[in-house]
């Protein structure tokens, strides 16, 4: 299939510092614990690279949704495949996804750790297609509305290893 790369490994690695020492300010006064949940298969690569530029302590933890199953149309109602372990109870809760399409799964997500107690929830993104604004507290880049896969982003199971972004052609 072919591809166009839209963000190359260094711009990505660089962003991803400027994001992490964003949240780092933000979250440096807190007097609560931070748990930082890593939205899997996707966020994988984001997540890894966000922590290593976190310099206050966080707690990690993961999770899987799935809402697409292995196609790349979304049926619209996420369920959870992999809970988080950690209590969230009266933490600072930041979902780390990799994109922000439609929505559904991210505002799905928030809902559940307001009512398991979050003191609060914020979202950070590697990519926002731009259909939902406001949703994402922290985020990388804005995306084509296409089909985009690597740096963890998925086609059917394929691509998520490439260390680039890039769009799908006729998808
Ligand atoms: P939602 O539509 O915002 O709920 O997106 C749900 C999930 O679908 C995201 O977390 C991604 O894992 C996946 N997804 C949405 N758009 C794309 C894309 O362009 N490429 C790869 N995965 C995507
Ligand atoms: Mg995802």
């Amino acid at each position: 299939m072919n591809k166009k790369i839209i963000f190359g490994q260094n711009v990505i690695e660089n962003k991803i510092k400027v994001l992490g020492q964003q949240i780092s300010n933000d979250y440096s006064k807190c007097n609560k614990d931070i748990l930082m949940v890593c939205v899997l298969n996707g966020a994988l690569m984001f997540f890894s690279d966000l922590i290593k530029n976190i310099d206050c302590d966080v707690f990690i933890d993961t999770m899987q949704v799935s809402s697409y199953g292995d196609s790349s149309v979304s049926n619209g109602d996420p369920k959870i495949v992999k809970d988080c372990s950690i209590d969230i109870k009266d933490k600072h809760i930041i979902i780390v996804d990799d994109i922000i399409d439609t929505g559904t799964t991210l505002k799905f997500l928030k809902e559940y750790f307001l009512d398991k107690g979050a003191v609060s929830v914020k979202i950070a993104a590697l990519l926002d297609k731009n259909n939902c604004p406001d949703l994402g507290d922290y985020v990388c880049f804005d995306c084509p509305k296409g089909f985009i896969v690597g740096y963890g982003l998925d086609y059917a199971q394929h691509y998520r290893q490439y260390p680039y972004i890039a769009e799908l052609d006729g998808i």
